[in-house]
């Protein structure tokens, strides 16, 4: 009875292995492989179900790694050696329970656009580098295109439960970008030198990117358009020009635009550009553990800038961040002026953000972008901004605006209420005592302030 039990399981290993080999047979590509989890077999199955009755989920309720088939491809034996095709074959071979991994020490370099929108439970484990081609000339013709900012992308990451994880990297190859774009501006109406964004989800729910460096994006680093519930966590980002004439211009760390669940905690950022800046209709927002180098900080916006459009952020919590070198710390921003929109940012709360060495720590302006009192007067923002705390703020600003460490400038008669400072010390090398400038603000914010009229900058 045993013997036969065992010559059961075994020749039951064999058939799946087995007929794993016969399905792929003449379809998979060189260097490639598919192997099946071990938990697959009724063997294993049989096995475990001894130690527990239910085998281990995700947070998504999905197959851990270790009960996923794996897919493997071959790496690239240079910059130019496109494997995108062999990626493409190994995400659609993965889909649907399974896992591709790119292994440590391996390049995978990606030439062609990609269409990954079609996911549903899938794991990426790179361990290895995955690294975007640098021809310009290709990419400005062959990319997927977002209207909002005229924004480009190399590859567009859809569908639901997509896990992208490992200590891998993936590389945008930015310094000819930058290079390139040198001496333009991408508000400019007449920029034609489209650079792409990095990583970029559309039309997803539950993405989930672990451990990663993200290095060296063309322009802003990730963008989540239409996206609900995306974590980022342990994740490193810069873009660091090697050319003093070139700055890597746009390497915004995080973007949004109508997310509804949007998460970053451990992580720390080295760009050019705004470290973490949700855009409109970003709602559910948690950041913890967050460290910004040189950049132009953490930014609730802009948002209200496109006439007839309603844009809204409401429920952010932003904890523990460090803010180092930057423009901006701690910022909101909504326009104001003849043709803009509407809308409103709607409780947010920084909370133990340590700053320094920055030019405007903290920075709340219901007059973007560059409206002087008389025209803001005339015509205020229609983003009504309400409920907004700033608890236990420290630091020093560079001095750049004289004592003012914090500018709060709101429309005047627009609706600007609900705005708290608590715990708030930062110094300014230029003179103390540092400065608080409130305009516009109904009701007390909590702490001294003055009139911008009576600043020191
Ligand atoms: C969004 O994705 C779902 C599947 O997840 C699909 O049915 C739907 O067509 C997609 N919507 C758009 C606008 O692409
Ligand atoms: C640095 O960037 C400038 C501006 O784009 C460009 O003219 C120059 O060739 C670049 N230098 C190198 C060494 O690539
Ligand atoms: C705050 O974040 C920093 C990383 O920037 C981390 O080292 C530190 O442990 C965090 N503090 C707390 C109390 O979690
Ligand atoms: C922080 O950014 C400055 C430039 O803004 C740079 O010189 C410095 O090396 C960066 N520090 C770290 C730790 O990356
Ligand atoms: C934001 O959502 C509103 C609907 O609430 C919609 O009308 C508007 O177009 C969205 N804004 C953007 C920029 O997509
Ligand atoms: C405000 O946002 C927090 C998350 O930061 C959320 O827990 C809370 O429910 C929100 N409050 C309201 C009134 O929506
Ligand atoms: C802005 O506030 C005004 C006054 O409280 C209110 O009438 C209006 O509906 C609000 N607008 C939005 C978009 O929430
Ligand atoms: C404010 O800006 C408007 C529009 O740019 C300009 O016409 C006006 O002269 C400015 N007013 C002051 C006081 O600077
Ligand atoms: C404010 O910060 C300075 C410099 O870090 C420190 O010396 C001072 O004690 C702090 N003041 C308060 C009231 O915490």
């Amino acid at each position: 009875m045993k013997l036969s039990i065992a010559f059961f399981l075994s020749s039951a290993v064999y058939l799946a292995s087995a007929s794993a080999i016969a399905v792929e047979t003449g379809s998979i590509p060189a260097g490639a492989s598919i192997t099946l989890p071990r938990s697959s077999s009724i063997f294993s199955r049989f096995a475990s179900s001894s130690k527990s009755h239910h085998p281990q989920k995700d947070n998504w309720g999905n197959a851990l790694e270790n009960d996923r088939r794996k897919v493997k491809i071959r790496a690239s034996k240079s910059d130019t050696d496109d494997i995108s095709d062999d990626f493409l074959w190994a995400i659609k071979k993965a889909n649907n329970g399974g896992l591709v991994h790119l292994e440590k020490g391996k390049k995978y370099v990606i030439g062609k656009k990609l269409d990954l929108s079609f996911l549903q439970d899938v794991y990426v484990k790179l361990d290895g580098e995955l690294k975007f081609t640098n021809d310009i000339d290709y990419w400005q013709a062959n990319n997927f295109y977002y209207p909002f900012q005229k924004s480009i992308t190399f590859w567009v990451w859809g569908g639901k439960d997509i896990k992208i994880y490992g200590s891998g990297v993936i590389n945008g190859n930015g310094q000819a970008w930058w290079d390139g774009f040198s001496g333009a501006e991408i508000l400019d109406p007449n920029n034609k030198f489209y650079r792409p964004i990095l990583f970029l989800t559309d039309n997803a729910t539950n993405v989930e990117v672990t451990g990663l460096h993200l290095k060296d994006s063309p322009c802003w680093t990730t963008f989540m358009v239409r996206t609900k519930n995306v974590v980022f966590d342990n994740v490193y980002i810069d873009a660091v020009s090697t050319n003093v004439s070139s700055l890597p211009k746009n390497t915004d760390g995080f973007d949004s635009l109508n997310v509804d669940g949007l998460t970053v905690t451990n992580t720390r950022v080295n760009v050019g550009d705004d470290c973490f800046s949700p855009k409109p209709n970003t709602t559910n927002i948690f950041v913890q553990n967050l460290w910004c180098n040189g950049t132009h900080g953490v930014s609730m916006g802009s948002i209200g800038q496109y006439p007839g459009v309603k844009d809204y952020i409401s429920n952010a919590w932003i904890e523990n961040v460090t803010l180092l070198n930057g423009e901006n710390g701690a910022r909101l921003k909504a326009w104001a002026g003849p043709n803009v929109g509407y809308g409103f940012i709607d409780n947010i709360t920084y909370k133990d953000i340590h700053i320094e060495n920055t030019d405007n720590p903290v920075v709340l302006d219901q007059c973007y972008f560059n409206i002087n009192e008389t025209t803001c007067a005339a015509y205020p923002s229609n983003v009504n901004i309400t409920n907004i705390n700033f608890l236990n703020i420290h630091g020093t600003s560079s001095g750049k605006e004289g004592k003012v460490v914090a500018d709060l400038t709101c429309s005047p008669g627009a609706a600007c209420s609900g705005i708290h400072l608590e715990d708030i010390n930062i110094t300014s090398p230029a003179g103390s005592p540092p400065q608080i400038v409130c305009d516009n603000i109904q009701g007390d914010i909590g702490v001294e302030c003055i009139p911008k009229s009576e600043a020191d900058d």
